[in-house]
């Protein structure tokens, strides 16, 4: 499991009350990014509404955070069913390529399977090769359509050792997230000549 990251970056659970830094993040998104993340060009007030409406909704989101910046993130959101999710990745470009996607995938394949989910769809562009590839590292998880660019995960069910590497990366995704907290309000207390 991937929790400490690039440059200092760590994973965790986003919690109650950040939702706006999932909003900044995806605004931040390059216009290339942007599209293969929605599926099409979208302007700024679709991904605020898109944010509004995210809260409340049955969603697990993990976010990639960088001094405290949110940088990348993976969203699973239940759809009709209660066992059939659906799962979007997006990181910003300074951090693509760098293992984040891969570590995001990971984590959000095992809240799927925590919490029950029998299919998780993702769907990408044709030409999205990043996010193809990306898929395909989890082979053994996922099942392929790229004829219409659909991946489906057939997450296995939920075993007390799977539910406990969520608690554990929950506990130490909250630890860090402290720890960073506490040095950066250590920082702004230094004087500016050391
Ligand atoms: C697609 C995306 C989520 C992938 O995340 P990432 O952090 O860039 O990917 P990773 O570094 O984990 O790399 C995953 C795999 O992609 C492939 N890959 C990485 N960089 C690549 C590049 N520049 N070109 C082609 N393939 C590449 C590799 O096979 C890599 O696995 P490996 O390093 O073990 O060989 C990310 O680039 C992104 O957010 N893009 C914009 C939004 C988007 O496309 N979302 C997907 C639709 S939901």
């Amino acid at each position: 499991m991937h929790n400490a990251l690039v440059d200092g970056g760590a994973i965790r659970k986003l919690w109650i009350g950040e939702i706006g830094k999932y909003h900044d993040h995806l605004l931040r998104l390059d216009p290339e990014s942007r599209r293969n993340r929605f599926g099409g060009a979208v302007a700024d007030a679709f991904i605020e509404n898109f944010v509004k409406l995210t809260v409340g909704l049955d969603v697990v989101i993990h976010g990639f955070f960088v001094d405290g910046e949110m940088r990348g993130a993976g969203e699973l959101r239940t759809l009709g069913a209660p066992d059939d999710a659906e799962a979007a990745f997006s990181i910003e470009k300074d951090w693509q390529s760098h293992g984040v996607g891969s570590a995001l995938l990971e984590r959000t394949l095992l809240a799927a399977r925590n919490r029950g989910i029998k299919q998780m769809h993702m769907s990408c562009l044709a030409h999205n090769r990043r996010m193809q590839q990306l898929a395909r590292k989890f082979d053994a998880e996922l099942s392929f359509d790229f004829g219409s660019v659909v991946g489906e995960v057939e997450a296995p069910f939920p075993t007390p050792m799977s539910v406990m590497r969520e608690v554990m990366a929950d506990s130490q995704g909250f630890a860090t997230a402290e720890l960073d907290a506490q040095t950066r309000m250590f920082r702004r207390r230094q004087p500016a000549n050391g």
